[in-house]
């Protein structure tokens, strides 16, 4: 089905970082394909359909609004902690299953009810200790042989970062996250600038590197490390894979 999508408001494309609606759409489009080229490597029968999947931490449908249109014959789910971003989803996608959930665990969903969740700069943002939290509560709700695809920033966003001059990053070198695994640094944002810029967010938050090695030794939480694609996800993330495939 192709589906005619109105745009969110401007504040909820920046929370994604996309400038626009036309750039909010294309990098959807290319970062949909890298997931589903991971997916496919990982799972071959995904491609048959029928699968429950969660987007979590879906905005306002940057990726899950592509993985609908590639994977039509899914069951979609999408959680979001910010209720403006699930408020206008509702309004585009009446037949998706989008619920606006709590900072930290548990979510609304029985143990092992997805085959696939993945998400898609969440992790980027999570204190070390909430990234932990929330590797065992997307364990919980991932069925016996089901798949986790997250994304994480390692160097080349550390790169990134200390060239865009982003506060506290420029003194943060590689030899420092190889070293230490994880460097999370938050956000500095109070008050009114905390409801525009991060809604629905109750703890800690800001700006995360993981290392890959750091990820294959600590993420399995429940899970199996597959593995850590460097640079996977529009050159600037990692993603890891996770499975549920040998583990009770
Ligand atoms: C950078 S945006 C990415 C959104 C979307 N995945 C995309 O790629 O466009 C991060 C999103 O994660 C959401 N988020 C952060 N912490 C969360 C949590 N604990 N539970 C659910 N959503 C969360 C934020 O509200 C925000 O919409």
């Amino acid at each position: 089905m192709i589906r005619t999508i109105d745009p969110p408001d401007i504040r909820n494309l920046q929370r994604v970082g996309a400038p626009n609606w036309s750039e909010f759409q294309a990098a959807g489009r290319r970062i949909s394909r890298q997931l589903l080229v991971a997916i496919l490597q990982e799972m071959p029968q995904f491609a048959s359909g029928g699968m429950n999947v969660l987007d979590f931490g879906c905005g306002c449908g940057r990726v899950l609004y592509p993985m609908l249109e590639l994977l039509p014959d899914h069951h979609f789910h999408g959680v979001d902690v910010d209720q403006s971003a699930i408020d206008y989803l509702r309004t585009q996608l009446p037949d998706i299953d989008l619920r606006c959930t709590d900072f930290q665990p548990p979510l609304p969903f029985t143990d092992q009810y997805f085959d696939l969740v993945y998400s898609i700069s969440i992790w980027t943002h999570l204190s070390p200790p909430d990234q932990m939290t929330w590797l065992a509560e997307v364990a919980r709700v991932t069925k016996k042989g089901g798949y986790v695809f997250i994304s994480t920033s390692s160097y080349s966003a550390l790169k990134a970062r200390k060239l865009r001059g982003d506060p506290g990053w420029s003194q943060v070198s590689e030899d420092d996250l190889n070293r230490r695994g994880v460097i999370f640094i938050p956000y500095a944002v109070t008050g009114d600038s905390q409801d525009v810029w991060t809604p629905g967010i109750t703890a800690d938050y800001g700006l995360t590197v993981n290392s890959p090695s750091y990820c294959s030794e600590n993420f399995g939480q429940g899970m199996q490390v597959e593995k850590v694609m460097a640079d996977h996800i529009d050159g600037v993330q990692d993603l890891v894979v996770l499975s549920r495939r040998s583990l009770g």
